[in-house]
């Protein structure tokens, strides 16, 4: 095993390990990159005001996440195309979450499909879903996923077209011919980027997505399936009260890890409004820039009721296979333990609004 003591040293493993074009996707973020940096250097703002001469003897970092119990706030979040980064991708993916005792989102975009996630044995699962054009193929995969016994629908509301990526255009990124899109066999992504004018895989995947997608959607997402339905890349108090009234299940405060729109507010940041507007009605999740337990405690203490965590688990994929992610996600559940223990927090509804300050809070 490599001597890594927190989760972002994976990423220089990766970067050495991979080909450019394949660390490039997966690190890249939307133009100036300023979000994608902006999610990490948020964090760093937030201080904590610890609690002294509690009893911290016991931690428990379990939790409930739509009824589901997990043995901590930390999930894992839908990332494309995993045997890019390790020939196991999603298959170590979702072994190691169900080792850790926490969810895995799958991607559309996976390269192992729903069956083949199944059948690495049981675990806690949810189908991330982009709405396409063709909506036959949504209810197929929705039902697939149903059959499956995938426990939710997280449709990712913040991708109606793909964010500019300088790194992948420049590259001129396409999938490698040895990973499929596992969950649309029928699609021949080789023939479609012959067939698309410039044939990037960007016009590609923008020909295939519904731009006209809208609450509406949402609602008849809920007509086609009993599942619970996350709306994930919420970050203003307007959507999330407009995700309320449609019947969403829970909302993922997201910018996608930087990778769309660039210069909306690190997900830290946005994460208290949104949570504000919820109020309490339905849980609010985020992910964006989560590399440490105490980022994950900032979270929870400015109202998450989890986070999720994206290329942490790519790059320690890429760098270490299964073993590697294990390990991610030991490092963090282990890290926030320490942070609760540190804060005087023993369980999770401990952790409160007092324990940190942010710039709000300044005059
Ligand atoms: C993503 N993300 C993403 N989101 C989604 O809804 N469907 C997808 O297929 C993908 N694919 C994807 C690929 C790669 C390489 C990355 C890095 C991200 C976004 C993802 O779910 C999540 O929002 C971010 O990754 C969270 O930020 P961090 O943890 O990567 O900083």
């Amino acid at each position: 095993m490599m001597n890594i003591t927190n989760v972002s040293e994976y990423e220089a493993i990766a970067k050495e390990k991979l080909p450019k074009m394949i660390y490039d996707y997966f690190a890249s973020g939307g133009e100036d990159q300023w979000t994608l940096k902006e999610n990490r250097n948020a964090f760093s703002r937030i201080m904590f005001r610890p609690r002294i001469l509690i009893d911290v003897s016991k931690i428990d970092l379990t939790t409930t996440v739509l009824g589901f119990k997990i043995s901590m706030p930390i999930m894992i979040a839908p990332t494309a195309a995993q045997k890019m980064a390790h020939p196991e991708g999603e298959y170590a993916t979702a072994r190691a979450a169900s080792a850790a005792g926490t969810i895995m989102t799958l991607s559309s975009w996976a390269t192992s499909s729903i069956e083949e996630i199944v059948s690495t044995g049981p675990g806690i699962r949810f189908l991330q879903l982009y709405l396409f054009k063709d909506r036959n193929m949504v209810i197929e995969l929705v039902r697939r996923a149903e059959n499956a016994g995938f426990k939710a629908i997280v449709l990712t509301a913040d991708s109606p077209v793909i964010g500019r990526k300088e790194a992948s255009i420049k590259n001129r990124f396409k999938l490698p011919s040895y990973v499929r899109m596992k969950n649309f066999e029928v699609m021949d992504l080789e023939k479609l980027y012959k067939t698309k004018d410039n044939g990037s895989h960007t016009s590609v995947v923008n020909g295939l997505y519904d731009q006209s997608l809208t609450w509406k959607d949402v609602k008849w997402l809920q007509t086609i399936t009993p599942l619970p339905i996350l709306v994930k890349g919420v970050l203003t108090a307007q959507d999330a009260r407009l995700a309320i009234q449609a019947g969403a299940s829970g909302i993922i405060v997201s910018n996608h890890g930087g990778r769309q729109l660039d210069y909306v507010p690190a997900t830290i940041m946005a994460l208290e409004e949104v949570v504000q507007a919820a109020e309490g009605r339905i849980p609010v999740f985020m992910d964006g820039g989560v590399r440490r337990g105490t980022d994950v405690f900032k979270a929870l203490a400015l109202g998450a009721s989890g986070v999720f965590i994206g290329r942490p688990v790519v790059f320690s994929l890429a760098a270490e296979g299964e073993a590697g992610i294990r390990k991610a996600l030991k490092m963090l559940h282990d890290e926030l333990e320490i942070t609760m223990a540190l804060c005087g927090c023993p369980s999770l509804k401990d952790i409160t609004r007092h324990h940190v300050v942010t710039e709000r809070d300044r005059p």
